[in-house]
């Protein structure tokens, strides 16, 4: 794949969507603050040759976002974590790490994508924390929103909402009343080379109307605190919506 064409367009990257100079910082970044030798650097790599063979789209998060993940679990002490949309296990891997005491409950709708994170969880020894509900994000969080409600789980401390971008909304709306007072919620993708501020893109695209959506919802809701955090990285780009659950 010729890394200066958009692959989702066809077409040469806009300046602004993609800068060598991003993908050369996450590298030098990359190789000072994750050793390669470490067991999760190895069970990283594992999991993303894994998903490489397997197929699966390479929209993974950034070794550096997954470690910005990581960091905020240990920062707040997290111990339940929700995830939706578990693609290969890459950020599952990473939430996983923060802690021996972190559990992961993560939600996927695709088969192949669940059996390929099983298994690179598996390797990473980690397959006793987590729990990998497979099927549509709207019906299973509805399930575990009433397990939760009615006691027999407990809440979530951390949640990453990262499935796909038309359902951002429904899955932040089923999320937050799963949270305890001073969660985490974040929402991954929401800036997508800043077309989100482009109306005429945003009225044909209903990824970045579940985008704008999630940021909207997010700011007429009075049991969250939010902010939007843009990115770039090798990942080019984009941005998260940053939530605290009040
Ligand atoms: C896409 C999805 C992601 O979760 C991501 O991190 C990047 C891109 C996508 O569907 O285009
Ligand atoms: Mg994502």
């Amino acid at each position: 794949m010729d890394p200066s064409i958009d692959p989702s367009t066809g077409t040469p990257w806009a300046k602004h969507e993609k800068d060598p100079r991003w993908t050369a910082v996450d590298h030098f970044a990359i190789s000072h603050l994750q050793p390669a030798t470490t067991p999760l650097s190895k069970a990283l790599a594992y999991a993303a040759q894994l998903s490489n063979d397997a197929g699966l789209p390479d929209i993974a998060v950034s070794a550096l976002q997954g470690q910005f993940l990581q960091l905020q679990c240990r920062l707040l002490g997290v111990k339940h974590v929700l995830e939706v949309g578990t693609l290969g296990g890459l950020s599952t891997i990473w939430l996983l790490s923060a802690s021996p005491d972190v559990r992961v409950t993560t939600v996927e709708i695709n088969e192949k994508h669940a059996a390929t994170a099983r298994q690179a969880i598996e390797k990473a020894g980690m397959a006793d924390r987590v729990d990998i509900l497979l099927g549509p994000a709207a019906h299973v969080l509805v399930g575990l929103r009433d397990d939760v409600q009615a006691g027999k789980r407990p809440r979530f401390d951390f949640a990453f909402i990262d499935a796909d971008k038309p359902g951002n909304k429904t899955y932040f709306n089923l999320t937050v009343p799963m949270c305890a007072p001073g969660a985490c919620l974040i929402v991954d993708n929401v800036v997508r080379r800043g077309e989100i501020a482009d109306d005429e893109l945003t009225k044909k695209d209903l990824r970045l109307q579940g985008a704008r959506d999630v940021i909207i919802a997010a700011g007429q809701d009075d049991r969250v605190d939010a902010t939007l955090m843009q990115t770039v990285g090798e990942k080019n780009y984009d941005g998260m919506l940053i939530c605290m659950v009040k």
